[in-house]
């Protein structure tokens, strides 16, 4: 597995979900940046994903895009084998992609999709299929993601690291965004579960679970300057959190300086849960 220093990835293949933007593109950037050849996974034609990649190839590193939707585990599956086919190996995977609710797709949520989510409000008058779709990304996807690439690593025969991305709302319920909450918990104890499952493959698995992070999904906070100021003050270390920070974190996790830690939950948050 990856060597602890400078270069921490050196020699090892990374898969990413949701690289093609906010939290996956910054850690795509960075494996990439610390020897790891990377596929960005992301949705088909997302254009973002051929930037990431540009970033990563024009910095002299490795990096594929590769088109997927996790909720489907033909995709899930493809992109894994299409990282081993491309990359011979597949070691690290951080399974980011997510959604806020059911009509958002990343960074472009019309007032229009707003208005229909917040209108169909409580768990009494939500559509079954808003709750079926956040599950369907946010929790599903992100088992389908976790056994296809356990599945590689335990064919590789040593060992492997996986990060899962959860959020804040895995331990503080959100009325109105119940399935946001609950997928995010399902991550919380999937990883739990699945960690006890691939110990003996000495594969790691570790949530990160971040507070607010200005990324595409957080616009509708960052950009709102009342909205961020009030939210700023209430965070114990004072800002919204970075990509960058959610980046290192996750990667702390991957990299042999986390070599004890599986089945573990991480709050980069700025503190919110200290309080
Ligand atoms: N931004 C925050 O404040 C915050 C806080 C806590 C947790 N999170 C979680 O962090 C993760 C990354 O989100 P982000 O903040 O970088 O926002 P983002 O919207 O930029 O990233 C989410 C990515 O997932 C992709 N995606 C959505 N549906 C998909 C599907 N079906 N298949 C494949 N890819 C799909 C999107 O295209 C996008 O690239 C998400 O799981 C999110 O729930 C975000």
């Amino acid at each position: 597995m990856a060597e602890a220093g400078f270069a921490r990835f050196q020699g090892n293949v990374a898969l990413v979900t949701g690289g093609a933007s906010g939290m996956g593109a910054e850690a795509s950037i960075r494996l990439a940046r610390e020897g790891a050849a990377v596929a960005v996974v992301g949705l088909p034609d997302d254009p973002r994903g051929a930037d990431v990649v540009r970033q990563i190839t024009d910095d002299g590193g490795q990096a594929i895009y590769v088109g997927a939707d996790v909720s489907s585990e033909a995709d899930c599956d493809a992109a894994a084998q299409a990282t081993v086919d491309e990359f011979g190996r597949l070691d690290l995977c951080i399974a980011a992609a997510g959604i806020l609710h059911a009509r958002y797709v990343s960074g472009e949520v019309s007032e229009e999709d707003l208005a229909a989510d917040r209108t169909a409000g409580h768990i009494i008058n939500k559509p079954v299929e808003f709750w079926e779709k956040v599950l369907a990304v946010n929790l599903t996807g992100v088992m389908l993601t976790n056994r296809a690439v356990a599945r590689r690593m335990i064919d590789q025969g040593d060992g492997g690291a996986i990060v899962n991305i959860s959020s804040g709302a895995a331990k503080i319920p959100m009325p109105g965004s119940a399935e946001y909450s609950v997928s995010k918990t399902g991550v919380w104890m999937l990883t739990r579960c699945i960690a006890l499952e691939l110990a003996p493959h000495n594969i790691r698995v570790n949530t990160v679970a971040p507070g607010v992070i200005d990324t595409p999904m957080a616009m509708g906070l960052s950009q709102d300057e009342e909205r961020r100021a009030a939210f700023e003050r209430f965070v114990p270390l004072g800002r919204l959190g970075e990509a960058e920070d959610i980046a290192e974190a996750s990667l702390f996790l991957l990299s042999d300086h986390a070599s004890y830690i599986t089945g573990q939950i991480l709050h980069p948050d700025g503190g919110i849960f200290t309080g």
